[in-house]
C-alpha cells in the first residue's frame, strides 16, 4: 500500500505558539486524526478500535501561519488484534517541504474493550 491523503488543515492564527510556528499540540492532534481516519479507511469501520500507542513521532519542519498541510496515511504493519498506521504532514503546496512524521498503533477490540483479532493481513 502507497500512501494515501486523507485530509488537509490550514494553519489559522489561534493555532500559532510564541515562535511564530503552528503549535506542536495541533499538529499532534491533528497528525492521530488523520491515522484514525486511515485506520477507519483500513478497517471499513469506526467502532471496536482504540490507539494504543504513538511511535516515532517526529517534527521536522516548522509550519507557518496559512500554510495548508496535507497527512498522508499507510498501513505498514499488522499483528492479531493491532495494525499501524505511518502518518507523514507536508505542504500541500510544495510537497517537498516535510513538516512531521510518527506511526500511530491501533487495536481491535470486542465489546468489553478487550484486544481481538482483527481478521487483516497486508
Ligand atoms: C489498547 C488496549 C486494548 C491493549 O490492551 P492490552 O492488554 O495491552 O492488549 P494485548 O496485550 O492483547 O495487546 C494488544 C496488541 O497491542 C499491541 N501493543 C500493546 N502495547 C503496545 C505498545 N506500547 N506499542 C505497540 N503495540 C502495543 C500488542 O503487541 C498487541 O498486538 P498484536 O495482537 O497485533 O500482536 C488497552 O491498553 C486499552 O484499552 N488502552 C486504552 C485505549 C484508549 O482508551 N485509547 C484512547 C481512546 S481511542
Amino acid at each position: 500500500m502507497k500512501m494515501k491523503t486523507i485530509t488537509h488543515h490550514y494553519v489559522r492564527m489561534e493555532q500559532m505558539n510564541h515562535h511564530g510556528s503552528l503549535y506542536s499540540g495541533v499538529l499532534t492532534d491533528w497528525m492521530t486524526e488523520a491515522a484514525f481516519f486511515g485506520a477507519v479507511q483500513v478497517l471499513g469501520r469506526r467502532d471496536n478500535m482504540v490507539m494504543c500507542a504513538v511511535q516515532d513521532f517526529r517534527f521536522i519542519a516548522p509550519a507557518e501561519l496559512g500554510s495548508v498541510i496535507c497527512f498522508q496515511y499507510e498501513l505498514v504493519k499488522t499483528g492479531r488484534t493491532s495494525l499501524t498506521i505511518a502518518v507523514n504532514a507536508h505542504n500541500m503546496l510544495n510537497p517537498e517541504v516535510p513538516y512531521a512524521a510518527c506511526e500511530v498503533v491501533f487495536v481491535n477490540t470486542d465489546e468489553n474493550g478487550k484486544s481481538a483479532p482483527h481478521g487483516i493481513s497486508m
